[in-house]
């Protein structure tokens, strides 16, 4: 098995860390544009093996793809990550192109690759590099729902004095600061429904304060976090070479489900071998499908940004 990260900065050098520890591979290769950089991660990381104990082949690159050739499972991570006060949307300018040419490169050494898509506005650089690479839509899978999910669980165990590992919590709908839709009402403590626990403006806040985890922390650490992006994204990969059949909340092509379509947005999906193999009806109510299609209309809009771009 060989999986590729594309982008060593922090964000994918932390999903190559992950994926190495968790020994999802025998050979990983880490791609950046910059001389070294990629290179230098890969030994640094190689030289963990007697400490940790995990001997994955890890393999830097500079921007030379064939080093990825054959690879099951590419990670895209590459572009600018968003500063203290910037939206996710704000980096389409910059990331749409190296995107493009990151997925394009990807698919030429590697015919039956299976792309996960962590860049920034991820739910439309996931819809360019479906459109970009034609190939089929259950081999793209954007993380941004794990990772807001990870961060309700965290919220809510802080709120409710638990473990988080107790708790099933849910975000769907785009991974933006106001696209993204915490499921409240599917929300639980073990066998316990959290509205159940908490109030109703507890609820609120919490959501609230999800919807801004990634805007929180990059305020406090003066760029975009990387451990627990790296950790989701590593989760991702790890369900589909283990053919583990999760769900998670992935962004995926929609053709009708959850009333949208010509759309890349998160929905729970079950992550196998084969990248994303069914999409799980969470049957919302009106006021959750009402939010879904809003956030539908935002992401779509970000997509028609595309169309100015010359990429
Ligand atoms: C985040 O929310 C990088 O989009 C990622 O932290």
């Amino acid at each position: 098995m060989k999986i590729t990260v594309v982008g060593a900065g922090a964000v994918g050098a932390t999903v190559a860390d992950n994926i190495a520890r968790k020994e999802l591979c025998q050979e990983l290769v880490l791609v950046d544009i910059k001389e070294g950089i990629a290179e230098g991660k890969a030994m640094d990381m190689m030289q963990t093996a007697t400490l940790l104990g995990s001997d994955t082949k890890i393999i830097g690159s500079t921007n030379d793809y064939s080093k990825t050739a054959g690879s099951h499972v590419a990670v895209i991570t590459s572009g600018i990550p968003r500063k203290p006060g910037m939206t996710r949307e704000e980096l389409i300018g910059t990331n749409a192109s190296i995107v493009k040419t990151v997925a394009e490169n990807l698919l030429k050494h590697s015919p039956d690759i299976i792309i996960v898509v962590i860049s920034n506005p991820m739910d439309t650089m996931t819809y360019l590099a479906l459109q970009a690479t034609g190939i089929p839509k259950h081999r793209i899978i954007g993380m941004g729902g794990i990772l807001d999910s990870s961060r309700f669980k965290y919220y809510l165990s802080q709120a409710l004095k638990c473990s988080p590992l107790d708790l099933h919590a849910v975000v769907i709908g785009g991974h933006g600061d106001t696209t993204m839709i915490p499921l409240t009402r599917l929300a639980f403590l073990n066998s316990h429904a959290v509205s159940n626990l908490l109030s109703a403006d507890e609820l609120k806040q919490i959501a609230a304060h999800t919807m801004v985890g990634g805007a929180t922390l990059t305020k406090l650490i003066g760029t975009s976090a990387w451990y627990a992006p790296g950790a989701a994204g590593a989760a991702l990969v790890e369900s589909i070479v283990r053919d583990e059949k999760k769900v998670f909340p992935c962004c995926v092509a929609l053709d009708g489900e959850y009333g949208q379509k010509d759309i890349c947005l998160g929905v729970p999906v079950v992550i196998g071998k084969n990248g994303w193999e069914k999409i799980v009806d969470y049957h919302l109510n009106a006021e959750e499908q009402e939010a879904f299609n809003k956030s539908a209309d935002a992401v779509r809009a970000m997509n028609d940004v595309l169309k100015t771009l010359s990429i």
